[in-house]
């Protein structure tokens, strides 16, 4: 754990403090941090939004919103003690006024807490405004570049295209240096997301392995049992490929792919995922119906602010293949959707099958390849499936698994995601977030795709709420099945 007597005392500055994300994820995980002793004692909250309150009147629909969502009871002197940290100062974020008292205001919270210039921003509004802030953030001077440093957290979508990315990164790198940018994927703080590098790097039963030579396929699934609720208006513009592959999806495949770092630096780790990311090879376009399979969900149409034709995809299952000795011919399936049977996020790494040249000759043909699955959520573990003999048989063979399951361990209670995105900005530690580089590469890859599903709505098939997706989906996979009994 980190030595809280150098952890950095800084201010940490919302814009958006009354909207949905403020209430249900960021206050309640700096009250968690508060509760656990984790904050710098010499922090504080700057709340900023439209809306008229006093520091007391916010203090209170605070208050209503930790109570609500922070997961525990909450204790009282802990929050008055928060209390003491939390200001709030009106603000329209895309108009001049307001900046200037910001500033004021943060100069006297610098010096009394001696917080050294040190701020944090946290943009909790929609991207259209990130240039804006950014830019307003420059021009009435609340970062001082020789005093302090400086950090901005944003949420995705970091554009819809490389395009867009492009331009929303040049606004925000006219203000902010690359070091200086903390881009979310809630992802990369999922507790076994991180545990990857750790179970390949410490365990000499695997990293050996990870290989083209003793690898069949890896399979990286994240499903959801809801539908897109009230999001409509940000997630018919998006899709499945741009909500959850060309992120959370393509991280999950650079650092299960990736060649090991020799250290946990942010630079080594993330330098690391970029060559995999790079290593995408892109999907022709007279392959791209066999390699995605694009489905919406019945009654998609019907949801709110979702338009009446709309071709946009719920589901999408792609396989993807890197230009890299280590995963030559190793074929890597992803698959996410919504509506479907049940939420599930996890990896599963298949070994290639037993060779058939020992005594047990044709017997090895029943044998299952050996698994290892790494469950991400909702349960939290690892699985290995091995064989082993069938008990009262000679030559028989059977699969067994051998199950840890993080989640079981009731004393361990996992973090939540914004805490831990929260103490990595305030520690300077970037490794769980974005790189431009990154972006680049993931977009570079799957604007093809999208383009090419922008042009052929006819791809998207329908399917049943609450199923397993398209059946399309499952042939992809079956395909990989076949090759292999070959
Ligand atoms: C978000 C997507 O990034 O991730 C959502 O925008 C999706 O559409 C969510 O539902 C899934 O996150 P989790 O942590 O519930 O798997």
């Amino acid at each position: 754990m980190t030595d809280l007597s150098v952890r950095p005392r800084c201010l940490f500055v919302i814009f958006g403090a009354t909207g949905d994300l403020t209430k249900r994820k960021l206050l309640p995980a700096i009250y968690q941090l508060k509760l656990q002793g984790q904050l710098p004692d010499q922090f504080a909250v700057i709340a900023t939004a439209r809306k008229e309150y006093t520091d007391e009147s916010y203090r209170e629909i605070a208050k209503e919103a930790v109570t609500q969502y922070s997961g525990s009871t909450l204790k009282e002197e802990i929050w008055e003690s928060l209390c003491k940290q939390l200001f709030y100062h009106q603000l329209q974020f895309d108009e001049d006024d307001g900046y200037a008292g910001l500033k004021v205001m943060l100069e006297g919270l610098d010096d009394q807490l001696q917080t050294n210039g040190n701020h944090i921003f946290y943009l909790a509004v929609a991207p259209e405004y990130f240039g804006e802030i950014s830019d307003r953030i420059e021009k009435f001077q609340l970062i001082n570049q020789d005093r302090g440093w400086y950090r901005l957290m944003i949420e995705k979508p970091f554009g819809n295209n490389l395009e867009s990315a492009r331009e929303l990164n040049s606004d925000l790198t006219r203000v902010f240096r690359e070091e200086n940018l903390y881009r979310i994927d809630h992802y990369l703080v999922k507790e076994m997301v991180r545990n990857l590098m750790v179970i390949r790097a410490s365990n000499q039963i695997f990293e050996p392995l990870w290989n083209g030579d003793y690898i069949d396929h890896i399979e990286i699934i994240s499903m959801e049992s809801e539908g897109i609720g009230l999001r409509g208006r940000y997630y018919d513009k998006s899709g499945a490929l741009r909500d959850m592959v060309q992120n959370h999806l393509l991280q999950m495949l650079a650092l299960t792919a990736m060649e090991m770092p020799d250290s946990l630096s942010t630079t080594k780790v993330r330098t690391e995922k970029v060559k995999m990311l790079r290593a995408l090879i892109p999907i022709d376009e007279d392959q791209i119906s066999n390699q995605v399979v694009l489905g919406q969900y019945e009654g998609y149409l019907d949801e709110e602010r979702v338009k009446a034709d709309s071709p946009t995809e719920t589901f999408a299952a792609l396989k993807v293949c890197l230009d890299h000795p280590r995963w030559r011919d190793v074929p890597f399936y992803l698959k996410t959707g919504k509506a479907v049977v049940s939420k599930m996020t996890q990896i599963n790494i298949q070994f290639k099958r037993p060779l058939g040249t020992s005594y047990l000759g044709d017997v090895l043909q029943s044998a299952d390849p050996n698994r290892l699955i790494i469950k991400i959520q909702p349960d939290e573990g690892f699985e290995v499936v091995f064989n082993t003999k069938k008990p009262g048989t000679l030559d028989s063979i059977m699969p067994v698994s051998m199950d840890f399951c993080q989640s079981c361990l009731v004393e361990q209670n996992t973090p939540e995601a914004y805490e831990k995105l929260i103490l990595d900005c305030i520690n300077g530690d970037a490794s769980s977030f974005t790189h431009w580089d990154e972006l680049e590469a993931t977009w570079t890859w799957i604007d093809k795709i999208t383009d090419w599903a922008y042009r052929n709505p006819q791809e998207v098939r329908t399917y049943p709420k609450g199923s397993e997706g398209p059946e399309a989906a499952e042939e992809l996979l079956k395909r990989s099945k076949d090759r292999d009994k070959k």
